[in-house]
């Protein structure tokens, strides 16, 4: 079986972590590089969460590159309501035994992407920063991307403004780059990760895996699930980041619309908010293939089928 490359660039992040257990355990897909920018907390943490989340499930044979530690242009923010003061509150992991490449995540988006043949899947499951530094670095690997698969955006309301969602709001400018680089891009808002809530029955179907990862799910779900109840009242943690890898597992999964998408730059309410041309108001061209249903009952059978193999 040919598998599907992918880089995965994260800030972990508790659903990043998910997201990296998913993709490293899955024998249909290669993972070529785990990629890390700045986002739910600061580089240095989401740095060595990735690398800690890769030892714990034996994975430290996949490559961890630390990229951009804040915006393109704005302000940095992080997410520390919701994921804590290490962006990866909860679980305790032993002392850390895998430390990123020496290679700056933009430099290695780059040369892997050179020296491939066009068909990686770069997954974004938190701000865009590195993935559009290094498409304005070096514009010839936007033809050597396939698609442009993201957690981010929303049809409807953010869950940072009432405008927009987290991974966009925290660099609309690198947000904008990536969605205009003429790419394929498959946008998972908040729109369907918000049908994917990790309750109680969840957390325990889970801990009957008594896998080194099913663990630690359950312990991140733990913290996850807690702050997200405190801040939005969800009866359970919505799982944004792994519907991105799960909708490669297992595509049926989710239905897509095609449609414009722009990124709002003004420096208003709305700055950060796709704005989403979901009956083609403006007639302009499509941009994005934008998920607008998941079976919820399918994402969590690849959850679990991923939770099972460490
Ligand atoms: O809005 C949810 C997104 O923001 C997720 O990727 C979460 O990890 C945070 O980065
Ligand atoms: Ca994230």
């Amino acid at each position: 079986m040919e598998r599907k490359k992918i880089i995965l660039d994260c800030d972990p992040g508790h659903d990043d972590a998910v997201a990296i257990m998913l993709a490293a355990g899955s024998e249909e897909l290669e993972l070529l590089g785990v990629t890390v920018v700045a986002g739910n907390q600061t580089l240095e943490n989401t740095v060595r969460n990735a690398c800690n989340v890769l030892s714990w499930i034996g994975r430290e044979d996949i490559p961890v590159y630390a990229g951009c530690p804040r915006p393109l242009v704005r302000e940095k923010m992080v997410a520390a309501d919701i994921h804590g003061s290490t962006g990866l509150d909860g679980p305790v992991f032993p002392p850390q035994t895998k430390f990123p490449e020496a290679e700056h995540a933009v430099d290695f988006l780059i040369r892997t992407l050179l020296a491939q043949e066009g068909d990686v899947t770069v997954i974004t499951t938190g701000p865009m920063t590195n993935l559009a530094l290094a498409l304005r670095r070096e514009p010839r690997i936007a033809e050597k991307i396939e698609r442009i698969l993201l957690m981010g955006g929303s049809l409807a309301n953010g869950n940072v403004s009432p405008a927009a969602e987290f991974n966009i709001l925290a660099d609309p400018e690198a947000a904008h780059i990536c969605f205009s680089a003429g790419r394929p891009v498959t946008m998972m808002g908040l729109d369907v990760t918000r049908k994917v809530l990790c309750t109680p029955e969840i957390v325990s179907r889970m801990a009957k895996l008594d896998t080194p990862a099913a663990q630690l799910f359950v312990q991140l779900m733990g913290h996850f699930c807690r702050t997200q109840k405190e801040v939005f009242g969800w009866e359970g943690g919505p799982l944004h980041d792994p519907v991105t890898v799960a909708s490669l597992l297992d595509p049926g999964m989710v239905t897509l619309k095609g449609m414009n998408v722009q990124i709002d730059l003004s420096h208003g309410p709305s700055y950060g908010r796709t704005n989403c041309d979901a009956f083609d108001y403006l007639g302009l061209p499509h941009t994005a293939e934008v998920a607008v249903d998941i079976d919820a009952a399918r994402f969590w059978d690849v959850i679990e089928r991923g939770l099972r193999r460490f």
